[in-house]
């Protein structure tokens, strides 16, 4: 099955991670490895980029830009509908890759193919709102609008969690406002990225558009600090950890270039007793164990109404005890082994943490007795005061915590660094409102009656605090890769001075 999904989209032979107007054949990193986390095996083995590929790789994207940013957005956008044809035509065998290299479940394999898709549609529907406001001058005869401008070449770091959608986010709108752009994926999933730029390549090639999309493999985080330190990048978009982020957003900053970041969250839910039990039971589920808890927005800490605790956590202990695990690709299964071995220590010792600080284990938090890098995921009854609680781990941890009353509650739920997502169940209005309001949840993303993950495209993607402040994919996210430029012309015969001030020569 491994063969055959990597031939049909093109990963055979030597595999190269370069990808600089065509693809380079003879790189000069070193080799990194694409292991299947349901196995622990090797997927293939990837050459990456040398130092030198990485300058070869800049000047070919500083060249495209001079042509690429004159070439209209109605225009640019042809290239980006027929990769979301070709997206469409490769979603099942691309999805499947994914899962392989993620080792998330295949309906999400898939659904993240549709996110790429989605944006796509939206990038190419975007490519002729573009648009700049006209402002009234205070002076007459004159007339003050701005416009916008792209950047240059932006830089793309992505995680291993979303090792293709989240490219799709930023790439498709770098591209869509007239930017070319280099990408480095996490050094995890080399192959979903190789396999995206082998699905663009012809298109490229048929627009005499190589230039545009490049992709820099790297060991480990060097392609990330070779972007961030590089002047000629002028802005730096970067998803992974708040650490990461805290990192390349200070090393990009030294240098007053700009910064998009997508980081971690420690999401939280409220259930409230007017909530529909059985639905928030469904989203919960969902949102804490889906992609096996790697998501920045997985729900990792629920509040629960003192009055309704016991009950409900029963019923979710009930249904973690039902999600079949297993491997990702097979149909029934809910949830597949976790990214690597690092990520099954890292969780043990989180739930052994949680347990010292007086964390009670209800569920689960085993590692399983199998190949590769499963785990239960675990539910422990918690108190927001542990310090366990306020931190984000990347893995299937759900603290539950009961609460009195929803402004407590609310406090509870902001109390954490991170700032991403968050939800309440309710049936009332009075309580939805006061989630929602200005002392409501101080998250870049608050849902109603549903989970903290899933975002679709078309709303602005992001969070506040340790998440990073950045908002990407959908409504007016595009303004990040373009530069504002306000333009006053004055047809008139005098010179009238703004603030009245009056310069008689
Ligand atoms: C991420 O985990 O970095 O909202 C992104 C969601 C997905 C994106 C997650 N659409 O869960």
């Amino acid at each position: 099955m491994v063969e055959a999904i990597l031939e049909k989209l093109g990963l055979v032979g030597n595999l190269t991670g370069v990808y600089s107007n065509g693809w380079f054949h003879h790189p000069g990193g070193t080799l990194v490895e694409s292991i299947n986390p349901s196995n622990g095996k090797t997927l293939a083995k990837v050459i990456t980029a040398s130092e030198s590929d990485y300058q070869t790789m800049v000047t070919n994207a500083q060249a495209a830009f001079g042509k690429w940013s004159r070439v209209p957005a109605p225009v640019r956008a042809q290239i980006i509908r027929q990769f979301g044809e070709a997206l469409r035509f490769h979603k099942k065998d691309l999805g499947m890759l994914i899962t392989l290299e993620t080792g998330k479940i295949l309906a999400e394999g898939e659904g993240e193919v549709q996110e790429m898709i989605d944006m796509c549609d939206f990038a190419v529907g975007l490519s002729r709102q573009l648009s700049g406001v006209t402002l009234s001058s205070e002076r007459p005869n004159h007339r003050m609008f701005e416009q916008w401008h792209p950047l240059g070449v932006v830089g793309i770091i992505s995680a291993f969690n979303f090792p293709a959608a989240v490219w799709a986010w930023n790439s498709l709108l770098a591209a869509i406002t007239g930017n070319t752009m280099i990408w480095k994926p996490s050094a995890r999933t080399p192959l979903t990225s190789i396999a995206v730029h082998k699905i663009l390549a012809p298109i490229l090639v048929e627009h005499h558009s190589q230039g545009v999309f490049h992709l820099c493999v790297t060991e480990g985080h060097l392609g990330a600090n070779w972007l961030a330190r590089d002047i000629r990048i002028p802005m730096v978009s970067a998803t992974g950890s708040s650490q990461m982020g805290k990192e390349v957003g200070s090393l990009v900053a030294q240098r007053l270039g700009k910064t998009l970041l997508e980081l971690g969250g420690n999401n939280a839910a409220i259930v409230t007793p007017s909530a529909n039990c059985s639905l928030a039971l469904r989203a919960i589920v969902f949102a804490a164990v889906g992609t096996a808890g790697q998501r920045c927005t997985t729900l990792r800490r629920l509040f629960v109404h003192r009055s309704m605790e016991k009950e409900f956590v029963e019923k979710l202990v009930g249904a973690f005890r039902s999600i079949r695990i297993g491997n990702p690709w097979e149909a029934g299964i809910l949830m597949g082994p976790l990214i690597s071995e690092q990520a099954v220590t890292n969780m043990l010792q989180v739930i052994d943490l949680a347990k010292s600080q007086g964390a009670k284990l209800l569920h689960g938090g085993r590692r399983l007795d199998r190949a590769g890098f499963f785990v239960e995921p675990a539910i422990l009854q918690a108190d927001p005061s542990m310090p366990v609680v306020a931190r984000e781990t990347f893995a299937p941890i759900l603290y539950v915590m009961p609460y009195e009353n929803l402004t407590d509650a609310i406090r509870y739920q902001n109390a954490v660094s991170q700032g991403l997502s968050s939800a309440i169940f309710t049936e009332q209005l009075t309580e939805m409102e006061e989630f929602l309001s200005v002392q409501g949840s101080d998250c870049g993303i608050a849902n109603v009656n549903m989970g903290t993950s899933g975002a679709e495209i078309g709303g602005s993607f992001g969070g506040e605090k340790e998440s990073g402040g950045g908002r990407e994919a959908g409504a007016d996210s595009w303004k990040n890769y373009m530069r504002r430029q306000t333009c006053t012309i004055n047809y008139g015969k005098d010179l009238p001075l703004s603030q009245g001030v009056r310069f008689d020569l």
